[in-house]
């Protein structure tokens, strides 16, 4: 299952440490290369001979090896990982990471890798229960990373309560679920859309919103991940993309949205629309700022607007049986009715509905609360990070294009 996969093993300072013997048993058993990394403290808990038997590689902890002199690259081990799994992840190692610290190799590696990451937090209940710990995870969680929560029971200190690390057994099949999940998507191309637009009125002035783009931005790199190949286009945001199967096409207005688009979306399996285009732009825009001082005494300039293209209207009337189309709704009342409208009206074959009367959903925050409205069901998802939401928006739409291929007899080709 694992064969060909590199995975690394980042060990800290708690006595959960014990179980990862058993952990790179398992991976190693199912083809994983597996290398190891441990933090100083972390050596008390576990031997580095066990685990560099078991992994059949020397295990890691310094920078430099200062018997021969060789050079541990925190950059070539962050390069090399498919996986970077840190488990057990005491406290203070959750603090480091969140704070960007690189004092020492496994918290360097940390920093420079590439791939996906897991956190499997293990420590005592009161400790995991700090507010300082649940704040580090929260943010490590915003930021992208996977935490395996650790179970409730008995724990070394003869307390009982969270902060048990999951069983070897169990986050190994959560490593192999994460690459059947990385697969699931190839050979398949997404159009998404993210971000603002910025309908200009004069050259220093123009009509948006408060979108952020983090939304659509979280769901490309969800999309890329699980071997997509993305198409980005996205209004004017702060962000970046990092995953290598992103072809991101920056716009400002909707029309420039509309057109890559169209260029785009005949040769794209799904295309998800998170974007907050907007409706109307200024009819002509003056090629000087317009001056108060032009015009008479308190009198304002009168804008004219007309209607924008909308995209996802456009998409629906031109897609075809095997391309599926979500859209978003950002409603502020009459949420479900609203959406179950624009499902018809746009011919969507999922709306993704959100509403601004929701506390730490929509614009700009780091979390979002949607449910899926679909022609016949309506699915509730609780308010979570937007890189969660993301992900379990990618999961929906491989199944349902998985579902759209074998109903129209395409040859599956995600094996
Ligand atoms: O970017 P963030 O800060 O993370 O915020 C995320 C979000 C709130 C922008 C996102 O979750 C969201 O709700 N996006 C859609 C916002 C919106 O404009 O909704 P709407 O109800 O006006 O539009 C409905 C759908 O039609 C959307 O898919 C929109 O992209 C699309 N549309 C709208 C108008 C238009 N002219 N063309 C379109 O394609």
């Amino acid at each position: 299952m694992l064969k060909g996969k590199k995975i690394l093993i980042g060990i800290t300072a708690s006595i959960a440490a014990y179980k990862i013997p058993l952990l790179v048993r398992l991976l190693k058993k199912q083809g994983a290369e597996v290398q190891v990394l441990m933090t100083p403290a972390a050596h008390d808990f576990v031997t580095p001979l066990t685990l560099a038997t078991l992994s059949e590689r020397p295990v890691l902890t310094e920078p430099f090896d200062k018997k021969t002199g060789a050079w541990n690259s925190h950059i070539e081990l962050g390069y090399w990982a498919d996986l970077f799994l840190i488990a057990p992840a005491s406290a203070n190692t959750l603090s480091g990471i969140a704070a960007g610290r690189g004092d020492n190799l496994l918290l360097a590696v940390y920093l420079a890798a590439r791939c996906p990451v897991y956190i499997a937090p293990a420590m005592d209940v009161d400790m995991f229960q700090h507010p300082a710990t649940q704040d580090n995870i929260k943010l490590l969680q915003q930021r992208g990373n996977r935490i395996i929560e650790p179970a409730s029971g008995h724990l070394a200190s003869g307390l009982c309560g969270a902060g048990r690390l999951e069983e070897p057994e169990r986050i190994a099949e959560i490593v192999q679920d994460f690459f059947l999940n990385s697969e699931k998507l190839k050979g398949k191309k997404i159009l998404i859309t993210a971000g603002p637009t910025h309908e200009p009125i004069d050259p220093v002035r123009f009509i948006g919103n408060y979108s952020s783009g983090k939304m659509g931005f979280a769901l490309a790199e969800s999309a890329a991940e699980m071997g997509a190949e993305v198409v980005l286009v996205s209004g004017p945001v702060l962000l970046e993309v990092s995953h290598p199967n992103i072809a991101l096409k920056k716009v400002q207005t909707a029309e420039q949205m509309f057109e890559e688009c169209n260029k785009a979306f005949p040769d794209c399996h799904a295309a998800i629309l998170s974007a907050a285009v907007a409706d109307f732009r200024p009819d002509g825009v003056a090629d000087q700022k317009i001056k108060k001082e032009n015009l008479p005494d308190g009198a304002a300039p009168e804008i004219k607007l007309i209607q924008n293209p909308d995209i996802l209207h456009y998409l629906g009337s031109i897609k075809n049986d095997a391309q599926y189309l979500v859209g978003f709704a950002l409603e502020t009342d009459n949420e479900l009715e609203n959406a179950r409208k624009k499902l018809w009206r746009k011919k969507c074959d999922l709306i993704v509905l959100n509403s601004m009367r929701d506390k730490g959903a929509g614009f700009n925050t780091d979390t979002n609360k949607v449910s899926l409205v679909s022609d016949d069901a309506v699915q509730e998802l609780e308010l979570k990070p937007k890189k969660e939401v993301a992900r379990d928006l990618i999961h929906f739409v491989a199944t349902a294009l998985k579902r759209k291929s074998k109903a129209n007899d395409i040859p599956n080709d995600q094996g």
